[in-house]
């Protein structure tokens, strides 16, 4: 005897380190809630087809409801004996309600059971994950409606490029995480069908009625095929992906705000809130947490790898190999989860340098395309306008000068076409002022922007 639940076909036990490998309680204990609540519509299905008597319901669930009281006051205690959250949930209300407690297991599977604990899971997360998505995206919005006229270089190969509203590099990650909202809810769809029924693989020969179950759960749906049901981890999947591809977007944003935080740029003040100190030099002010997200994306990226992996060779429909379908989703949902927070938190009380910025995109050749722009305008071909305006750049260099410090005569002897309204033309404000082209830097482009973007969230 082997003392487990299924263990009548046993003959011996086996050793508690066999035991403790293949135990899935020390990680899906965070399934409780939702393992409760599936266990609940079941038999509540069940006796309502007739299947248990609506006695043997009532002293299930009575049973199971104490089981939530314990949960929710951290009271129950789980043993690897009992292998995973199922098999724990179920010995302890056989314990607390006797041998009909064996009765809540009739017409269902561990592998229906477990599937339908992730859907009711994930569905419940998504939607936390979408509102964290939406506060970052507010944060995002009330930093770019007070830099809307806050010049900025904006850069191409981390070389200034053109000048561009600080408000419009910012609401850049906006429209990344609009995107990334928009497949967390579209995998929602997914993700809110119902397993539950589907049996060990086949379905069950007593007569239940898997729409109510799954309509007592608040699914929308049914999977349409027992073998598909127990064996889709697709909306797993999809979760980790979209999680990989949000993290791929706070990192980048990361990668800005530890750069912009430089002594080298300037271009913000975190606040103290968001950085820590160093042990041994009393000056540093370092952006530990947009690291850690930087660095967090790695796990995330490989908690996606390794679910495709264990799915990628195994037959239908459930494998034991599935349980590693688990930590990588816990772990990704709680790396998410926290560094969604910590980057609402960082943008809403960063201070964005506004002089320094401004002094920035005075100081460098970022307004050269006005220059060739210009000339292009004026009838020289775009090429040659090209060429001379590279040619005062490079005399610029020669000099310590800028192209706006170049007198008319140094810049009428580059071309005859230039005359003296150039450098209202140079002027970064009007470099970006005159980008009024669709989803283009203008002041105006961004103001139509951003009320776009709050039509959103
Ligand atoms: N702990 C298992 C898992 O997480 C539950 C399903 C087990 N089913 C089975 N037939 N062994 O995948």
């Amino acid at each position: 005897m082997s003392g487990k639940l299924w263990g009548g076909r046993f003959q011996n036990s086996a050793e508690q380190w066999v035991d403790e490998f293949g135990a899935s309680i020390g990680f899906d204990q965070q399934l409780v809630t939702e393992d409760l609540e599936g266990s609940i519509a079941h038999v509540t299905m069940l006796g309502a087809c007739g299947i248990l008597s609506q006695d043997e319901v009532n002293t299930i669930k009575e049973g199971l409801h104490q089981l939530q009281q314990k949960a929710t006051e951290g009271s129950l205690e789980f043993s690897i004996a009992n292998e995973d959250i199922h098999l724990n949930l179920e010995k302890m209300l056989i314990d607390l309600v006797g041998p009909v407690g064996g009765k809540l297991h009739t017409g269902r599977s561990r592998n229906d059971q477990v599937a339908t604990d992730m859907h009711l899971f994930l569905k419940k997360r998504l939607q936390e994950v979408i509102s964290l998505i939406e506060a970052f995206q507010k944060a995002i919005v009330t930093q770019a409606e007070d830099n809307i006229d806050t010049l900025a270089p904006g850069y191409t190969h981390l070389q200034r490029a053109q000048p561009i509203s600080f408000a419009h590099h910012l609401m850049t990650y906006f429209w990344m995480l609009e995107r990334d909202k928009q497949r967390f809810q579209d995998s929602l769809k997914r993700t809110d069908i119902s397993p539950l029924g589907a049996g060990a693989l086949a379905g069950t020969t007593f007569p239940i009625d898997r729409e109510m179950s799954a309509e007592l759960l608040g699914f929308s749906a049914v999977y349409q095929n027992s073998m598909d049901a127990v064996s889709d981890r697709d909306f797993i999947v999809e979760f980790l992906s979209n999680g990989s591809l949000l993290m791929a977007h706070l990192s980048r944003f990361a990668e800005e705000i530890i750069l912009w935080s430089s002594e080298e740029f300037k271009f913000i003040e975190l606040d103290d809130a968001f950085s820590t100190g160093s042990s041994i030099m009393p000056q540093k002010k370092n952006p530990d947490m947009a690291e850690l997200i930087r660095g967090k994306a790695g796990r995330v990226y490989g908690n996606l790898m390794g679910l495709l992996t264990v799915l990628k060779g195994i037959p239908l429909a459930y494998n034991k190999d599935m349980q590693e379908d688990k930590e990588g989703m816990f772990d990704t949902l709680h790396t998410i989860v926290g560094s969604l927070k910590i980057f609402e938190g960082m943008v809403r009380t960063m201070t964005v340098a506004k002089e320094t910025l401004h002094k920035a995109v005075h100081q460098d050749f970022s307004n050269a395309t006005e220059l060739a722009d210009y000339l292009a305008t004026k009838g020289m071909p775009f090429r040659e306008a090209h060429e001379v305006t590279g040619k005062l750049v490079f005399l610029c260099i020669q000099r310590g000068i800028y192209l706006l410090d170049l007198s008319i005569e140094d810049l009428q002897e580059a071309s005859s076409l230039i005359e003296s309204d150039v450098y209202d033309v140079l002027a970064p404000e009007a470099a970006v002022q005159r980008r009024h082209s669709l989803g283009g830097t203008g002041f105006e482009q961004v103001k139509i922007q951003i009320a776009k973007a709050k039509e959103c969230i």
